[in-house]
């Protein structure tokens, strides 16, 4: 069999395969079963969350040999060929590349013909927001009284500029990014299937690079076993996710909590030149105080601890010597850096402030101490005239 990359081989076949989008696959299949199908749907969010997936199960639960069905077989002829994308009268359209108005007037004319194979035609559109006003102008008639037989799915990762005409004769889904554990899940299966025993941690670093979407997940789980032949090795990963490497990011902190600055500095220096971005290693050093935090909090014994791999002997060195007030002081300097960068502030430049501040910082007293230094002045008792 041809090599066929991971997040194709595991597209979802059915609703309840299609993970973190219960929402959308309930409110479908209640249509299903109620027979009150739409004529138009309009499915947007971010990439690689499942809308076109979800919109070829849709095809195959309404084109069925069982159907219409809220569990296409995924066999008979119509399945096999929607699955394979040569079924007459599901139609896929990328709009992208096929948008012109002629293009479109085609598709309209086109849309009036009876089904040849199933029992009804759909029309898959993706990418709608690269239509023009003039390509929607010919849609919109066939859009407002379609035939019995007709169906609509269009497909957006931007809403905002599909035209309010379009939103107002749509059913619209917003389809969500996948949560953390949903994506984790998933890529532990898929690893197990494909016999590549993976760490925990190594999943969660991975799923965490996705951000939210199941695709980049996949395709990263791709190159990952693409380039590990005996075994992952932390640099292979940390080389895959442009990531410094544990030691370095232990390094930094350290110098942060021992408020040398320089060396905080120079360390910040031999990452860049090492090629990780300034907002990944950002990342990697919040993680790395929200192992301190965790552990101060919950102990070695923390279960978010242990999944997210973060226990190591430097991390339960800081968390010693570093008091919680200040490791949570820490921690927001760093989130705010964090927020600093999504609005364009130069990265690297901003990294720079937040460690001159973090380090300079000094030792800010716990509060366990402070008030053993209370309770020392009251049992002293009140200071002698
Ligand atoms: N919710 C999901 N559950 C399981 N797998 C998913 C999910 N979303 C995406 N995938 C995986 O990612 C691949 C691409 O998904 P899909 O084509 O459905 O994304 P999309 O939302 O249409 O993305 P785009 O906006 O880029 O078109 C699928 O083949 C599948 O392997
Ligand atoms: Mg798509
Ligand atoms: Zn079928």
């Amino acid at each position: 069999m041809d090599y066929l990359v991971i997040a194709r081989k595991y597209r979802p076949q059915t609703f309840s395969d299609v993970a973190g989008q219960d929402v959308v696959a309930r409110t479908l299949t209640n249509a299903i079963r109620s027979n009150r199908v739409a004529h138009a749907y309009l499915f947007t969010g971010p990439r690689g969350v499942g809308k076109t997936s979800m919109a070829r199960i849709f095809a195959k639960a309404l084109a069925c040999e069982q159907g219409p069905t809220t569990e296409p077989c995924g066999v008979c002829q119509h399945c096999m060929m929607i699955t394979n994308g040569s079924h007459p009268d599901v139609v896929e359209i990328d709009a992208a590349r096929f948008n012109s108005v002629d293009d479109i007037r085609t598709l309209a004319d086109q849309a009036s013909f009876a089904p040849s194979l199933a029992r009804m035609r759909l029309f898959i559109l993706d990418e709608v927001h690269m239509l023009s006003n003039a390509a929607w102008n010919a849609l919109l008639k066939v859009l407002e009284e379609p035939p019995a037989h007709l169906r609509f799915i269009f497909a957006t990762t931007e809403v905002d500029r599909v035209l309010p005409t379009v939103l107002s004769r749509c059913q619209r889904f917003d389809f969500r990014s996948i949560a953390l554990d949903d994506i984790v899940k998933r890529l532990r299966s898929i690893a197990e299937t494909e016999g590549m025993a993976l760490s925990e941690p190594v999943l969660y670093r991975l799923a965490r690079a996705a951000g939210g979407g199941m695709r980049d997940a996949q395709t990263l789980l791709d190159q990952l076993i693409a380039v590990s032949e005996n075994g992952v090795r932390e640099e292979d990963l940390n080389l895959l996710l442009g990531a410094a490497r544990g030691e370095d990011v232990e390094a930094l902190v350290s110098a942060l909590i021992a408020g040398q600055t320089a060396q905080a500095l120079e360390h910040l220096e031999s990452t860049s030149q090492a090629g990780v971005a300034p907002a990944s290693l950002l990342d990697q050093v919040i993680d790395h105080l929200r192992g301190m935090l965790l552990l101060q909090a919950c102990g070695r014994d923390s279960p978010a601890l242990r999944r997210l791999g973060l226990l190591t002997e430097a991390l339960e060195r800081h968390a010693k010597d570093c008091p919680p007030e200040k490791s949570l002081r820490i921690c927001q300097l760093l989130v705010g850096c964090q927020q600093a960068l999504r609005h364009g502030v130069d990265p690297r430049l901003q990294l720079e402030l937040t460690c001159v501040r973090i380090s300079r910082l000094g030792q800010l007293a716990g509060i366990d101490d402070l008030l053993k230094r209370l309770e020392r002045l009251e049992s002293a008792g009140p200071p002698r005239p």
